[in-house]
């Protein structure tokens, strides 16, 4: 049991610098399925350093590309050279760039890699009023599910979004297509920043696929601790 519930955590290193980042990379060997390199570590240490972490576990390349499809094509064909588990695209850069980087991803996978793609729905710091001022008057979880039948049709793989939206994307898009929920709060510990926090056994039981946890783990007195506790409540879903 802990071994599948391992598989389902991702961990987000949301670390300023490569060498913290290595060694919160080197404590949680062997007790996370993922860890996730995001924006700001991947501007810090680039590249090279992507290839140091895969030692200690399979990479979620979070670059969350969004651009026409041509200059997408390239980004990603440049990225898979590092062959990650999981990369991303907005989904919102629009069905031609959805269907370009999912046949891209395709062609990877079809010379033997294994990096599945993910498109980001509605970022959840997008409320109702920030939608509208876009000039979007949908609801964010109506907005997050009509995105993530288009991305299906599109031939990703599934998307990342709110693990309170996971249940009704599972419905529509089918067991397969991939929930990745980040918000994930461990029962009674702080929301911190995220607005609409959802703890491990309830985002599991409510569909997800794979859990994302950054600073309830990454900023623990003992990170091991943390995860461990982590897995356990993830565990109570089953
Ligand atoms: O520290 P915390 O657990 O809040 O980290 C959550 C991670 O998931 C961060 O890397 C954050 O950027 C990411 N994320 C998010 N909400 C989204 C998409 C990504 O919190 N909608």
């Amino acid at each position: 049991m802990q071994s599948s519930m391992r598989e389902r955590l991702v961990v987000a290193l949301d670390l300023p610098a490569a060498a913290d980042a290595l060694a919160m990379a080197r404590l949680l060997e062997g007790k996370v399925g993922m860890l996730k390199v995001g924006l700001e570590l991947f501007c810090a240490a680039g590249p090279a350093f992507v290839k140091e972490l895969q030692v200690f576990a399979p990479i979620f390349l979070d670059l969350k590309f969004h651009d026409i499809p041509n200059t997408v094509k390239g980004a990603l064909q440049v990225v898979l050279r590092l062959d990650p588990r999981l990369v991303n695209i907005h989904a919102s850069g629009g069905p031609l760039m959805m269907e370009t980087a999912a046949e891209v991803v395709r062609v990877h996978r079809a010379a033997g890699g294994q990096t599945e793609l993910l498109a980001v729905t509605v970022l959840t710091s997008l409320d109702r009023e920030a939608l509208a001022r876009l000039g979007s008057l949908d609801e964010p979880a109506d907005l997050a599910l009509h995105m993530a039948k288009l991305a299906k049709e599109c031939g990703c793989d599934g998307v990342v979004c709110s693990a309170r939206e996971a249940g009704a994307v599972r419905d529509a898009c089918g067991e397969a297509f991939h929930r990745l929920t980040p918000g994930i709060r461990p029962r009674g510990e702080a929301a911190m920043d995220q607005a609409r926090v959802v703890d491990p056994a309830q985002a599991l039981r409510n569909g997800a696929t794979w859990l994302v946890v950054g600073r309830p783990i990454t900023q623990a007195p003992d990170p091991v601790a943390a995860t461990l506790a982590i897995l356990n409540q993830m565990a109570e879903a089953f």
